[in-house]
């Protein structure tokens, strides 16, 4: 009898464990490069340079200067988290952290200024 019980609690701290394991691997890490190739690329381009179908959804071009300094994070994060106009909202898609980490790699489109 003794012995059923220390399994079971050997049994759950596995488990609990390889909960954390599984949580880690898909909240510690946001691989966002991949998530924007997989979702977003299609229209906005590898480099943020809007493509020729995103182009003709009305989508603009992230390597503007002018634009980025004109958006706040906020406004990204709700532009994608709900969508607009032809943009499809990822609000059910990805996750509160995977949005934001976005907006981040959105950030880094920004041409270096010369001068
Ligand atoms: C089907 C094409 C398409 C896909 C896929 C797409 N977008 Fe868009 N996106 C658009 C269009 C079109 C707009 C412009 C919407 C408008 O008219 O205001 C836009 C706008 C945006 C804006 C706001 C730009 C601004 O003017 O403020 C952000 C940020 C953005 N997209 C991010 C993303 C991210 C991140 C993904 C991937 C998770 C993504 N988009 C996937 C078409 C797309």
């Amino acid at each position: 009898m003794k012995s059923i019980v220390v399994y079971s609690v050997i049994i759950t701290l596995l488990l609990s464990l390889a909960q954390f394991n599984l949580s880690n691997a898909f909240g510690g890490k946001i691989d966002y490069k991949k998530i924007f190739k997989n979702e977003c690329q299609k229209c906005h381009g590898r480099d943020g340079k809007v493509t020729k179908r995103g182009k003709k959804l009305g989508a603009r071009d992230f390597t503007d200067a002018e634009w980025q300094a004109s958006v706040t994070d906020k406004e990204l994060i709700e532009t994608i988290t709900n969508g607009r106009k032809k943009m499809p909202r990822q609000g059910g898609k990805l996750s509160p952290e995977e949005i934001k980490a976005l907006v981040k790699y959105i950030r880094y489109f920004v041409p270096k200024k010369r001068r």
